[in-house]
């Protein structure tokens, strides 16, 4: 979830306003404005008379009973519809607690509130926005074009489907050239563009019927693949079918791609798992140490960027190794896959999985490990093998 709202604070202490700066660095407030301002309630009274009040307020007070309730009338004589209110006050009481959540007043905070405790109550406030908790977005993305991030994607989304018995939903943004629908052999009635062209309707029922079968447990929302559409992704637009889209399955795989723009940068910024595939060389370094960059301070420590090296070996000579990518980017990749034309020429022609059509080659072990990398069901042991710089991976379970 990423959250696009304007946040006003009027605060009087000083851990009430660390606590409000802190949202500033964090990726759900990528794209929210914070504003900060000293005076507390009655500031807030003088400043919100003569401006439209932003969507989120949080104002401390120090006023009690009665006077309380009279300055929240009047803050509500201000406020727009819709403006949702985090108040900090000085009375401990449960009943007054209970009157101003009634009021619809979002929270009520007695005396201070730490940084986590106001995440948790703005996450509160717009819970009816946010996804379901219980699917994980796995987005793909190359560090240039034609390194096997789809073709990786969608092989992951299939193999999770198999190891783990659950619902997949494989989306393809690519709206000109993706390739989803070829990799699983089928043709698609609608795609996502349908989606795109009736946004203002989209539910769970409409999506399902946009959606192709790929295989047992793995749903398709395939791209129109076409140029001519008229129709581009946005960053709400693709808000507003992923929010959806996480609803109807435990894992949604974003086959993203290389490419540079808002939606881009919010969906692999928002991703559970975001996974950076690139080919060994210098160009994919130079990529990879921009976007890491840039992802690493925005994503917070505990969403996990990954880094693949796909087509490793298939120049003999010149290729980068993973410890030439660690030193740079400060970010040891997860896992190699080797370059296997065969393998990978068979299944695009097939339009079948790696699983399938090549059962116990590097490439398909490399694809299953990856799978149960981002599943969040395992924990990886990684083994450096320097010999041709390749990496293998072993998996304890937890
Ligand atoms: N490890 C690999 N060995 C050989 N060919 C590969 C490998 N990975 C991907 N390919 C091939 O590379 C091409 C580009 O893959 P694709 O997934 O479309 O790249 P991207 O989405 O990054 O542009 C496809 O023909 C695919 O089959
Ligand atoms: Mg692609």
């Amino acid at each position: 979830m990423i959250l696009r709202i304007d946040i006003g604070a009027y605060v009087l202490t000083d851990a009430v306003r660390e606590a409000v700066q802190s949202l500033t660095s964090d990726r759900l407030f990528l794209r929210s404005t914070v504003a900060i301002a000293e005076g507390g309630m009655e500031n807030a009274l003088t400043k919100l008379s003569d401006r439209s009040t932003p969507q989120l307020l949080i104002i401390e007070s120090t006023a009690q009973g009665q006077a309380l309730f009279d300055e929240l009338n009047a803050l509500s004589e201000l406020c727009q519809p819709g403006t949702r209110v985090i108040i900090v006050g000085a009375e401990n009481d449960i009943n007054l607690f209970k009157t101003l959540i009634d009021q619809g007043i979002s929270q009520y905070f007695v005396a201070t509130l730490s940084a986590d405790e106001l995440k948790n109550a703005i996450i509160d406030a717009y819970a009816d926005e946010s996804a379901n908790a219980k699917c994980r977005t796995i987005a793909f993305t190359g560090l240039s074009g034609g390194v096997g991030s789809s073709v990786l994607a969608h092989n992951v989304g299939s193999q999770l489907a198999k190891l783990y018995n659950d619902d997949v939903i494989v989306v393809d943004l690519d709206m000109a050239f993706g390739t989803l629908a070829l990799s699983f052999n089928i043709q698609p009635n609608a795609t996502m563009m349908d989606a795109l062209s009736q946004l203002d309707n989209i539910d769970e029922s409409l999506l399902v019927r946009f959606m192709e079968v790929g295989e047992k447990n793995v749903s398709l929302l395939c791209s129109p693949s076409n140029l001519n559409t008229g129709l581009e992704i946005t960053d709400r637009s693709i808000e507003k079918i992923l929010n959806v889209v996480r609803q109807m399955a435990s894992y949604v795989i974003l086959d993203v791609p290389h490419s540079w723009n808002r939606w881009v940068q919010d969906v692999l910024v928002d991703a559970d798992e975001t996974v950076l595939v690139g080919v060994p060389d210098l160009y994919n370094l130079r990529n990879g140490k921009n976007m890491i960059d840039f992802l690493t301070p925005n994503r917070g420590v505990q969403a996990a960027t990954r880094l693949i090296l796909n087509k490793v070996g298939q120049t003999k000579k010149g290729e980068l190794d993973a410890k030439e990518f660690k030193d740079v980017l400060d970010l040891q990749p997860a896992l190699s896959i080797p370059y296997d034309s065969e393998s990978f020429m068979t299944a695009m022609n097939n339009g079948e999985m790696i699983s399938k059509v090549a059962k116990g080659s590097k490439a398909a072990h490399g694809i299953e490990s990856l799978a149960k990398l981002v599943s969040g069901h395992e924990s990886l042991t990684q083994v450096t093998k320097s010999k041709g710089g390749i990496l293998s991976s072993l998996f304890k379970k937890k």
